[in-house]
């Protein structure tokens, strides 16, 4: 029945809220990956945390519909696959940036509040570098409240933080090398803490829910199917990139980035100056 997923993964999956690592690319896949992402970057600018970049950037097209990745996630999520968001999260060695406690759901207005988040690396994630730690079983205890504390070296858009109920002692350590990634569910609390290494932290992020998904927080988001049948049609239908930076593409951004009420552009300390909550 499941694909890519053995069966004692998807159990570790449902049990713990997180599966890490899953290796869905060659070292030299992932290497090949990073240079384009960086001669993209050299042309364009940094990609860090942009909405969307599977609507305008070929690589982030490709990776969205990669196939071990989407094996992965039927087995997990079913055959209907709709991606809601995706992002490059970069963390800067020595920026000082981290993430802290946090439940990706909380501000996403999701009915049916349910999403398979994938993170990919394309450089080492360890704890080092600032890679993600997980609270197992925390998927399980529903919605937490979050304080919003706009700390300035927070990466959140509003700092915001779990402030009760998590015990730090329990939280598992991540660590991905280049061509894995870990797949964690919506209400999994985690953090991650500042890239001391030498390199870049960088990954690639996917937010996946299943067609019956609605967006409630406003009206005219966009999803791209990736895999099986729609057969709700909330979402407006997205095409993957097939040009890097073509202008239309960049155009349909910008107006879905605009419904979101956020910039595509960071602020000057590196954080979404919009609502957007992804992570760590
Ligand atoms: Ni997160």
């Amino acid at each position: 029945m499941t694909k890519h997923l053995t069966a004692e993964q998807v159990a570790r999956y449902r049990q713990d809220g997180f599966l890490s690592p899953v290796t869905v690319l060659s070292p030299a896949e992932a290497a090949a990956c990073r240079a384009e992402l960086e001669a993209l970057e050299g042309r364009h600018g940094r990609l860090n945390y942009k909405l969307k970049p599977h609507l305008f950037c070929r690589l982030a097209a490709r990776l969205v519909r990669h196939p071990a990745i989407l094996d992965a996630l039927e087995a997990l999520v079913g055959p209907d696959l709709l991606l809601f968001d995706s992002a490059f999260i970069i963390k800067e060695p020595g920026d000082g940036k981290r993430v802290s406690w946090h439940q990706d759901l909380t501000y996403w207005g999701l009915e049916p509040a349910a999403v398979t988040s994938v993170w990919l690396a394309l450089s080492p994630a360890t704890a080092a570098s600032g890679a993600m730690r997980m609270l197992p079983g925390s998927h399980r205890r529903g919605p937490l409240s979050h304080e919003e504390t706009f700390a300035a070296d927070n990466l959140l858009s509003r700092g915001q933080t779990i402030s009760q109920g998590i015990d730090e002692g329990e939280a598992v350590q991540t660590h991905l090398e280049p061509g894995q990634m870990s797949l964690h569910d919506g209400w999994t609390c985690h953090d991650s803490g500042p890239n001391h290494a030498a390199d870049r932290r960088i990954g690639f992020n996917m937010n996946v829910v299943t067609p019956a998904a609605r967006q409630l927080r406003f009206a005219g988001d966009s999803a791209l199917l990736l895999r099986g049948q729609d057969h709700f049609g909330h979402w407006r239908p997205e095409r993957p990139a097939e040009a890097d930076f073509d202008p239309a593409d960049l155009a349909f951004q910008a107006e879905i980035a605009a419904l979101r009420g956020q910039s595509v552009n960071l602020d000057r300390s590196g954080r979404l100056a919009g609502a957007q909550v992804t992570g760590a």
